[in-house]
């Protein structure tokens, strides 16, 4: 009999995750068989939870939050990426050892040159947000030659950390805040533009992004808020000219390349695409 991967989703919680539609239709039209389970581990349970998929035979997991950086205290091995973006996302069991990687990066820097055709190497890029989808997004950046990020953030502190961060490993990287009164030309000047931040997303703070009066034509206009597809971001991007670009897409390519690493087949993006546009209620 053909094996079955049991894999999984670890959050707090875990209920609106697309991850298990999008994984179990990808084992569907592949043709292999593939458990996908979403489990709610309170943090307080997270060390054993892990720790005890060595006896439960689960294959590989994907972690969201709020575990993404706790749960690399009980693995055995980290890669060079997870480590350089300080969070795991993807835990792949090799016998009894416990792996940690991090597509999430790989998943943004992937939409960008295979949906909107846009290689970021080169480029200036302006970044809105500090959080952990930024540590990814410019830890992915900031190994690809003569990027130069501008990262902006409410809380320009933690704009300033990340910055440093960047600029210690060799990249480009200034951090401005919200306030900054060069925030629009900063906008204006950059050739990408990408919101990390929770600004735009259903059910969150329906505050605006500032500066956006920079946003011109010829600039690719990024959101990785996927809830609703077209944000307000993207929504005032395509109306001053800019070419945009969805957040399902950085889903779907962080998702395949956990896909790849769990059961080294090839991930069908543009079918799993359509199956989670329905999920999310919108139309094709
Ligand atoms: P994630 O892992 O999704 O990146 P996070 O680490 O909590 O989540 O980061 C959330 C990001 O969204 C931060 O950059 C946060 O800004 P602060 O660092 O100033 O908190 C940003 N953010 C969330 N709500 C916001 C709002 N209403 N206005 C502006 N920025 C907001």
């Amino acid at each position: 009999m053909e094996k079955t991967f049991r894999l999984g989703i670890i959050g707090h919680p875990v209920g609106h995750s697309l991850s298990p539609v999008m994984h179990t239709t990808a084992a569907q039209i592949t043709g292999i068989n593939l458990e996908y389970d979403p489990y709610d581990v309170p943090p307080i349970n997270l060390g054993r939870f892990v720790r005890n998929i060595r006896e439960t035979g689960i294959d590989g997991l994907n972690v969201t939050v709020p575990h993404k950086v706790a749960v690399m205290d009980h693995l055995d091995e980290i890669t060079v990426e997870a480590e350089r973006i300080g969070a795991v996302n993807t835990i792949l069991r090799e016998g009894s050892r416990l792996l940690g990687a991090n597509t999430d990066g790989y998943g943004f820097v992937t939409s960008l040159v295979e949906n909107a055709k846009v290689n970021p190497a080169g480029k200036k890029i302006f970044i809105y947000g500090a959080g952990g989808a930024a540590r990814a997004i410019c830890a992915a950046l900031g190994v690809m030659d003569g990027v130069e990020a501008v990262i902006a953030n409410r809380t320009v502190g933690k704009a300033e950390e990340l910055a440093a961060r960047m600029t210690a490993a060799g990249a480009s990287a200034t951090a401005l805040g919200y306030n900054a009164n060069n925030l629009v030309d900063s906008v204006n000047t950059a050739d990408i533009i990408v919101n990390t931040t929770s600004v735009g997303m259903k059910g969150f703070a329906s505050d605006a992004l500032p500066a956006l009066e920079g946003i011109r034509q010829g600039q690719l206009v990024v959101d990785i808020v996927y809830r609703p597809l077209v944000t307000p971001l993207l929504r005032r991007a395509a109306v001053a000219g800019a070419d945009t670009l969805d957040g399902l897409w950085m889903l779907i390519h962080q998702g395949a390349k956990s896909f790849e690493l769990w059961t080294e087949r090839e991930f069908p993006a543009n079918p799993v695409r359509e199956r989670l546009l329905r999920e999310l209620g919108e139309t094709i």
